[in-house]
């Protein structure tokens, strides 16, 4: 028998009341196959406005040596934007080196899409976590003075692009369906950085003959994501482009309320995490009326990053058997996770 030692974030607002069904529908769906130990961290807003804290040095070194981060949400409106978001979630990414974002976009049966005619939609955008525009490099000189200058640089490895472009690849191939793999980026403009993400994605490419590949502007994309969103297989993009056509993807299946993330360490030397695209929605918060369901399906993606494939694909099935029966009934936070839980 196996034991995960898993910390948990609950966070803040929705992020307390949607954990403890994650939990529950990951216990339900191994079984006796494996065990978990959690550990939970206080952190986020409510702690940051407490004491100060965002995460310590000692909290990062001790969550070093769990096999997985489980995230329920961060954020408060009476934390000003930007705080939480560098000093804890862009943090805990980069301390942890998780640098592939993955975040599945699928249209489930019975979820309406704001589309008229969306199509069958089914595929995952490969964000590169760590480089790019959040990277933090750049600078702020003569403030306060009429002639400011702001610098933002977006950093690119070849390593760092390489491991994302690999990892695309490597899903599209598993996942068997139109085996695509799509760059996203904005190579007319951004020649440098442009230039090395199409020379690595010919050179990654070249090693997968069975998957093809094309390049599109991420202008461009966005407009794919709305006329023609069941194109799609793979997509792999810098940090910023993900960032942003993550979001479009959410809406486009029906809101964030299904949209699950994993962010990878690919090495495994450091610990992946799994949240929900959501936030803490304060406006809903300690109602027990969230939607448990895109924490569920991320619970899912931990357990199919530690290769329990077949109770990770049982809860992808519940969720998308509860959704097709009941998204549109007013349930609870717990009714959902229990009618989840009985189709597993
Ligand atoms: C996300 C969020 C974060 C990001 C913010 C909160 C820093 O928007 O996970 O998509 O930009 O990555
Ligand atoms: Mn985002």
């Amino acid at each position: 028998k196996k034991t995960l030692d898993i910390a948990v974030i609950p966070g803040d607002g929705i992020g307390r009341e949607i954990v403890p069904v994650a939990q529950a529908v990951l216990k339900e769906a191994v079984g006796d196959s494996v065990s978990f130990n959690y550990t939970n961290y206080d952190l986020g807003a409510d702690r940051y406005l407490r004491d100060g804290t965002l995460i310590t040095d000692d909290q990062l070194k001790d969550m070093d040596q769990k096999d997985a981060i489980l995230l329920g949400a961060v954020g408060d409106p009476r934390v000003k934007s930007g705080i939480l978001e560098r000093g804890l979630l862009l943090k805990l990414r980069f301390a942890f080196d998780q640098a592939i974002n993955m975040r599945p976009s699928k249209l489930y049966p019975g979820v309406k899409s704001p589309l008229a005619d969306p199509g069958d939609i089914d595929f995952v955008v490969i964000r590169e976590g760590t480089e790019g525009l959040y990277s933090g490099m750049g600078g702020l000189l003569r403030m306060g003075t009429e002639h400011a200058i702001a610098t933002e640089t977006s950093m690119n490895t070849e390593f760092g692009i390489e491991r994302a472009v690999r990892f695309a690849f490597e899903l599209a191939r598993k996942r068997g369906g139109k085996k695509h793999v799509t760059m996203v980026n904005k190579t007319n403009v951004l020649y440098y950085a442009g230039q090395l993400w199409l020379w690595v994605m010919d050179k990654v490419g070249k090693e997968y003959p069975d998957v093809t590949y094309d390049y599109l502007h991420a202008d461009a994309c966005t407009i794919f994501l709305v006329t023609d969103p069941s194109r799609f297989d793979v997509i792999v993009t810098d940090n910023l482009f993900g960032d942003i056509i993550t979001d479009e993807a959410g809406a486009v299946v029906g809101g964030i309320g299904y949209s699950a993330s994993a962010n990878i360490n690919v090495t495994d030397e450091h610990p992946s995490m799994f949240e929900p695209i959501h936030g803490s929605a304060p406006d809903i918060a300690g109602k027990g009326i969230a939607n448990p369901s895109a924490t569920v399906l991320s619970a899912a993606m931990l357990l199919q990053h530690f290769g329990y494939d077949e109770a990770a694909a049982r809860i992808d099935r519940a969720v998308e058997a509860d959704a097709e029966e009941n998204s549109s009934r007013k349930r609870s936070t717990d009714q959902i996770g229990q009618d989840i839980i009985a189709r597993l």
